[in-house]
């Protein structure tokens, strides 16, 4: 628990208004988005937590780069800071932008992967499992037993089971998988951290194997935070150097930069030292993002990420962020609320299978939550759980998902301390009437990457 919250370490020069809604205006807004928070305008939101990506204030070092972009088709000097800002951090030697993480997934999946494939890992993000599906492969997610119990402390719930793993690989032949993936933070689980034994144990299994180890690296840098803190061994080394040793282990990564780079666009691939696979990468990359020195991106881009990079591993700056998830953490324990304990790097997950029994996972408890913290105050949050599962590819069945959360993501460096009471105090008005939150059906849905698009209506009762 902690009530202490370490004030922001920035001071605020601009400022963008939001609106606030009535209760009633609510209702008939989210009536006409079929339930879906995806399917809401932005600006009829009053706390928007539907996503931590590319939704960060940049800082004023970012916007003055973004005045120097050198918007050449090839060779821009952007790319040349940002190769260098991003070989300073991982140690790798092969650096490629893209345009997001789903774009680097895109360029790197098929290359591993294919019909009759398997990729393992901690946990698959849902365009990490879609990418991988996409190639004909099956993805399997292999995480410690420990991340299921949300009430039980445990430092590294994000881990890798590598025991699982071992007979995953057995069962299925070790040529049969194309890729092993160690998500960090392990966003799926609740942005729970993974140690860097467990990142150890994994690449020997990897390398035992010949498997190539990858790194999805979204938020590698709260990753970092998380050991430095709870890590034996790791408490007098720097992000840098806890970052560098992280990557040390893997054959190459993927990155949504739009997390820990604090940039509202941007990806990389990241490659050790394996030139050839580097080739086809960018190879890949020219036809399906751009040219390798901008790979979808604008020169400008490109060094608002040259320098978020090395701004999202500032040391009081994740201190700061990650004391606001347990700033929030300590207001629930308060008001027994459950929520995936402890608190994740950008997220707090909200246990909604637990806070609305009621509700069985096929009338999806976490979009049952979502919606009700929408109608209460104008909150918007998202389902991880059997509503972003969706079906299963094989037998179009509904999935059960192992988790149903409602995850309040927090943008970086957007809201304060007053926000953060607001979302409190909103989960608190709706648990003293839980028992009248309806479950919710889809009355329409695509076959991919559903919860993006289908429409829903409440279950009667
Ligand atoms: N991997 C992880 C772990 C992610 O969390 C995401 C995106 C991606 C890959 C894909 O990156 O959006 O840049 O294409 N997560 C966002 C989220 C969308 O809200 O958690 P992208």
């Amino acid at each position: 628990m902690n009530n202490k919250y370490f004030a922001e370490p920035f001071k605020i020069k601009m400022v963008e208004p939001i609106t606030i809604l009535t209760r009633e205006e609510r209702l008939a807004k989210i009536k006409e988005a079929n339930y879906n928070l995806f399917s809401l305008k932005s600006e009829d939101v009053y706390i928007d937590l539907l996503s931590d990506s590319g939704t960060g204030a940049m800082s004023t070092n970012q916007w003055a780069g973004m005045m120097n972009g050198d918007e050449a088709y090839s060779g821009s000097k952007n790319y040349f800071n940002l190769i260098s800002s991003a070989q300073d951090i991982f140690g790798y030697e092969y650096i490629q932008p893209v345009h997001q993480g789903r774009a680097a997934e895109k360029v790197v999946m098929p290359i591993l992967l294919g019909p009759g494939k398997f990729a393992i890992s901690n946990m698959h993000f849902d365009t990490t499992r879609a990418h991988v599906e996409l190639t004909g492969a099956r993805a399997i997610d292999c995480i410690v037993p420990e991340a299921l119990d949300t009430k039980t402390y445990a430092p590294f719930k994000g881990n890798m089971d590598v025991l699982r793993l071992v007979e995953l690989i057995e069962e299925l032949g070790k040529e049969n998988v194309g890729v092993i993936i160690m998500t960090i933070t392990n966003n799926s689980a609740g942005g729970q951290p993974v140690s860097m034994e467990n990142i150890k144990n994994t690449a020997e299994i990897a390398n035992k194997y010949n498997i190539p180890l990858m790194i999805d690296a979204a938020r590698f840098a709260e990753n970092a935070f998380f050991i430095k803190e709870r890590e034996e061994g790791y408490k007098d080394k720097s992000i840098k150097e806890i970052a560098r040793e992280m990557f040390s282990h893997a054959h190459l990564f993927t990155m949504s930069a739009k997390k820990d780079a604090i940039i509202n666009m941007g990806g990389l691939i990241g490659v050790k030292n394996d030139k050839e696979l580097f080739e086809v990468i960018k190879g890949r990359t020219i036809p399906l993002e751009g040219f390798i020195s901008y790979g979808g991106l604008s020169g400008r881009d490109l060094e608002a990420m040259a320098i978020g990079l090395q701004e999202g591993i500032d040391y009081n700056y994740l201190k700061y962020r990650i004391g606001q998830m347990e700033y929030m953490a300590g207001k629930l324990d308060i008001a027994d609320i459950p929520y995936q304990s402890p608190v994740g790097g950008h997220a707090v997950f909200v246990n909604a299978g637990e806070f609305l029994p009621h509700i069985p996972y096929y009338e999806f408890p976490g979009q049952a939550l979502a919606v009700e913290l929408y109608i209460e105050a104008g909150i918007r949050g998202c389902d991880i759980g059997s509503y972003m599962m969706g079906n299963d590819p094989d037998t179009g069945k509904q999935i059960k998902s192992q988790f149903e959360f409602t995850r309040l993501a927090i943008p970086r460096r957007v809201y304060t301390q007053s926000h953060l009471d607001v979302i409190i105090e909103a989960l608190i008005a709706i648990k003293n009437r839980v028992n009248t939150i309806p479950g919710y059906k889809i009355n329409w849905e695509p076959k991919i990457l559903r919860h993006f698009t289908s429409r829903l209506i409440p279950v009667d009762k």
